[in-house]
């Protein structure tokens, strides 16, 4: 679809997310419009007034992004006209982005003196908590609140780190999608809502952006990786400036990877802004539901696949990079079978939506069946696996992707225990990637993905390898690490990755808000609690790191930014929703027994007989 056909979707009055911009953009196409910045790409604008500074400015001060929105009460944005002079704006947002000074010194004293836990041991009564928790909060949401990203005078993200000290920013100033979930879910359960509304309105603009890299357009419904805002002089008048939305789907970002999870995440949250709000007026607005349409189609068109796994390219969601995770991995099947449920959900039913519903079921149902069956590992399948038969030609075969048992690699016999288990992180014909992906796992778990049975497993499978997965910083992001030949060949000697750090056997503190959510799920909160209380001992201290390094999580990550904004809300909302459980499902969702049923009939159902033309699948159009 043409970048004009977009606006035409969307009419700019629909745009507004905070209270008294919608009036004022209704007839103001001159200050939010699109205009080309380059042949190939556009970007939103927003001209910048006087007025924005100074609204910003205040807002900057008093940590608090309720007031914009209150401020522009009855103000005319209509009128605006552009008088601010460039660096007025960029003080401006270079001011919302100042980190604080810290913990006290007298509290960073008392928790340098307790010793590291081991092997996670710590008592749930330990003192530092009772002592520091509340501070390490407050530090953690004043951190928060100075991310937070400006446009137009409202809120609308957090950037994804913000350290002071880092020599080099790459893209860590922007707001990446994905990085503001957590962001986001930490400011619904505070009660504060205009940032995610903002966030989810403004983002679904960036999805129609016309996006083009090496004359190539990737489908209509990818949203962005990140974007940021810039202030860029304006057309014609050097001496004003105006504010600039501008995405990144993939076409700059470093190894230009694909943001697959973006559109995903972006479903999940809009379901969660609607479940704590009770506000469903976003949802069901035409340009909302045009946009989570518009990512289905993107999902489930049709394709050369055999499997009913979502195929993507290596390094297309949180690990972004090379890991050997192109194919089928199991965090974007996680996603993309829990942003189906909350889509489900949200549909509003309508004549032109019978065939997108049906096939996202029919999805649904495959999509579970696949996963349960073929993902799902512990020691009595390693032992099938082991025992396998192969080069089986025929509709029945046992080991259907053609698994060599050879595959089963060392450090897997010895680590699988007795009891628990996990899903793969990978399935395609005659490999299994048998590396535990713990965001995979742990999504599975929230989204009902993973069976009851098997969620409970999961989170025996942690508390079991505590010790590898935990150790002295919560998560693990994948166990083990690839080392070696293997290392060099299937990340192409990345020294960013090298064993143990960053993506490759890193330990990301993010995680704990994933954990947190799964076992609240399953009713064991106090293994959250337990990687939380650990967590509280050294994250602060550190100054909120992306990523440890290390078998144990010991170091602060060798190229880890300082201040990131992802481990700060991650901890918030871990601490958050352990003071509230039942907040925990604006984002679960429970067994489907519709699907229950679904998935019984196929395990019983023999393969010859649904062969033969498909009547229940039809194309559907969005
Ligand atoms: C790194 C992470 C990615 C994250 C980005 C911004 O590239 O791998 O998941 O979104 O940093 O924090």
């Amino acid at each position: 679809m043409a970048a004009s056909e977009t606006v035409l979707r969307v009419p700019l009055g629909s745009l507004s997310p905070s209270c008294n911009l919608a009036s004022s953009f209704v007839n103001s196409a001159h200050i939010l419009s699109f205009k080309p910045v380059s042949r190939t790409k556009r970007s939103l604008r927003c001209t910048n007034s006087d007025e924005f500074s100074r609204v910003s400015k205040t807002v900057a001060r008093g940590n608090s992004f309720h007031t914009p929105n209150c401020a522009l009460k009855g103000k005319k944005l209509v009128s605006t006209i552009c008088k601010c002079q460039k660096h007025d704006v960029e003080e401006n947002i270079r001011s919302t982005l100042l980190p604080s000074e810290g913990l006290s010194s007298e509290l960073k004293s008392d928790l340098d003196e307790k010793p590291l836990p081991v092997n996670g041991s710590l008592s749930s009564n330990g003192n530092v908590q009772s002592v520091g928790s509340k501070s390490i909060e407050d530090e953690a949401w004043d951190l928060l609140r100075q991310s937070v990203v400006f446009y137009c005078g409202s809120p609308i993200g957090t950037i994804a780190a913000n350290d002071p000290n880092s020599t080099s920013v790459l893209n860590y100033d922007q707001v990446f999608i994905r990085d503001f979930i957590p962001s986001g879910i930490a400011f619904l359960l505070k009660g504060e809502y205009d940032i995610v509304r903002n966030f989810i309105l403004y983002t679904l603009q960036l999805q129609s952006w016309e996006k083009t890299m090496d004359c190539h357009s990737p489908g209509q419904g990818l949203m962005p990786a990140s974007f940021k805002v810039k202030v860029v002089p304006l057309d014609g008048d050097d001496s004003m400036t105006e504010e600039v939305l501008d995405p990144d789907f993939g076409e700059a970002a470093i190894g230009r990877v694909a943001p697959v999870d973006s559109g995903l995440w972006w479903i999940i949250l809009l379901r969660a802004y609607g479940k704590c709000t009770g506000d469903l007026s976003v949802q069901e607005r035409v340009d909302v539901q045009t946009g989570i349409k518009m990512i289905l189609k993107l999902c489930l068109a049709d394709g050369f696949d055999m499997f009913p796994t979502l195929l993507v390219t290596d390094g297309s969601c949180m690990i972004d990079r090379r890991m050997g995770i192109h194919g089928h991995p199991l965090e974007i099947q996680a996603l993309f079978y829990s942003a189906l449920v909350c889509a489900r959900e949200m549909l509003t039913p309508e004549d032109g939506s019978t065939d997108l519903i049906r096939a996202l079921n029919n999805r649904l149902v495959a999509l579970n069946f696949h996963i349960r069956e073929y993902y799902w590992l512990d020691l009595k399948k390693i032992n099938e696996i082991y025992r396998y038969q192969t080069e089986e030609y025929s509709y029945d075969a046992v080991n259907k992707f053609n698994i060599y048992p050879d595959q089963i690699p060392s450090w897997l016999v010895d680590f699988m225990p007795n009891r628990g288990g996990y899903l793969i992180g990978n399935l395609q014909p005659a490999h299994m990637d048998f590396r535990f992906f713990s965001l995979g796992n742990l999504w599975s778990i929230v989204s009902s993905l993973a069976s009851n049975e098997q969620s409970h497993a999961i989170l025996d499978f942690v508390e079991a390898k505590w010790a590898e997965l935990v150790a002295d910083m919560p998560f693990k992001i994948c166990y083990p690490a690839l080392e070696g030949e293997e290392w060099r060949i299937i990340t192409g000697s990345d020294p960013k990755n090298t064993p143990w750090s960053y993506h490759n056997g890193g330990a990301w503190p993010t995680l704990l808000w994933q954990l947190t959510v799964a076992s609240i799920k399953m009713g064991r909160p106090e293994i959250a609690e337990k990687a939380v209380e650990l967590a509280e001992r050294r994250i602060s201290i550190d100054k909120w790191p992306e990523y440890y390094d290390t078998k144990r999580a010991r170091f602060i990550g060798k190229q880890a930014r300082l201040y990131q904004t992802w481990s700060i809300a991650g901890y918030l909302v871990a601490k958050l929703l352990l003071a509230n459980p039942a907040a925990a499902k604006f984002l679960t969702s429970e067994e489907d027994s519709d699907l229950t049923d679904a998935f019984s009939c196929m395990i019983s159902a023999n393969p010859r007989r649904t062969r033969g033309r498909k009547k229940s699948q039809q194309p559907f159009i969005v």
